[in-house]
């Protein structure tokens, strides 16, 4: 209950005289309280989704597959069976993603897949946090979440991945250490991981984490642009060319989903996207997270009001 996607809810809640009880005090899991209205949340998740919905939504594969059905942009996908089809789905699209179906925060995914050795290593990766896993053509574009509130867009975030900057003396290694000194204190769930998949991608631009990278240069260390692979989060909500926004409404409205993340990664000289997941359980959290838990409640709790 001290985690910050649960104080954002629960500290907004209390200013509007939400009344919040704990169910379970390891979990997340409360209700909200308001005059004769109550909602059982886990964090942002409530039981205004269908259980079926929920899974369908959160499985990357069942996901992929209903909007393809439903002609919504996706990028190609596989289940991955074998290692003989798996090899024939990277042959077709040259570059690909190997990710578990069902986890968070960049665990487990590999980008940039381009051959046998590579492919072997991404799966072992992803077995790490789940037997089911997916093959993913790698699209380009810039990572933006569309976040609907009672099937309306509220708001977008945009996420950049893990960089460092050079000083000329200290290796890429001391420098990773160094951020993650001072991301350790604000934050220990976006610490840049010193990890194969960190490797993967310096190692693709001639370096590794003894490289030491010149004053002032900047240097992409990790791929995916998960806040819990170290990534950066911005506000972008009036940055989203309008017809993206109504596409992914409509995937919202047929999912049935009155709060949703549609993230998508959006090639924006082609103007073309591709929605690669759907967040659900949106976390609620810093720096879009004030805009959020306000539309949130107000859909919860219309007749609340906000004592400021
Ligand atoms: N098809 C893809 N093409 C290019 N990059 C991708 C693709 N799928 C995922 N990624 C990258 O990997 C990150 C994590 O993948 P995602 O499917 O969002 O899983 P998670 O649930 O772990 O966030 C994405 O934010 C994106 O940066
Ligand atoms: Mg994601």
């Amino acid at each position: 209950m001290d985690s910050v996607y649960t104080t954002t809810i629960t500290t907004a809640a209390k200013k509007r005289d939400i009344q919040v009880n704990v169910l379970d005090p390891y979990q997340p899991i409360f209700e909200l309280i308001y005059r004769n209205k109550s909602v059982r949340c886990y964090n942002a998740l409530t039981d205004n989704i269908g259980a079926a919905t929920f899974h369908l939504a959160q499985n990357k594969f069942a996901a992929n597959y209903f909007l393809k059905q439903h002609g919504f942009p996706v990028a190609d996908q596989t289940m991955y069976t074998n290692m003989e089809s798996a090899l024939r789905f990277l042959s077709d699209h040259h570059c690909i993603v190997v990710k578990p179906s069902a986890q968070w925060g960049g665990r487990g995914v590999s980008t940039h897949i381009t051959c046998r050795v590579e492919l072997e290593e991404a799966l072992e990766f992803a077995r790490e946090y789940c037997d089911e896993i997916v093959l993913e053509k790698c699209v380009t574009g810039i990572d933006w979440r569309l976040i609907f509130v009672n099937f309306k867009y509220v708001c977008a975030i945009e996420r950049n991945p893990a960089s460092i900057t050079g000083n000329g003396i200290a290796s890429i290694r001391e420098l990773i250490l160094e951020k993650n000194r001072f991301t350790r204190d604000t934050d220990p769930g976006n610490c840049i991981p010193l990890d194969k998949e960190t490797l993967r991608t310096i190692n693709s631009m001639g370096l590794d984490f003894n490289s030491v990278p010149g004053h002032n240069e900047y240097i992409q260390v990790r791929r995916t642009t998960n806040y819990h692979t170290g990534g950066t989060v911005d506000i972008v909500t009036d940055r989203i060319p309008s017809e993206y926004i109504s596409v992914c409404e409509k995937a919202v409205k047929l999912l049935n989903i009155p709060v949703l993340g549609v993230d998508i990664l959006a090639d924006t000289t082609s103007n073309s996207f591709h929605i690669i997941e759907l967040s659900p359980d949106l976390a609620i959290s810093p720096p879009e997270g004030d805009i959020v838990v306000e539309a949130w409640l107000d859909y919860l709790f219309p007749d609340s009001i906000v004592n400021i």
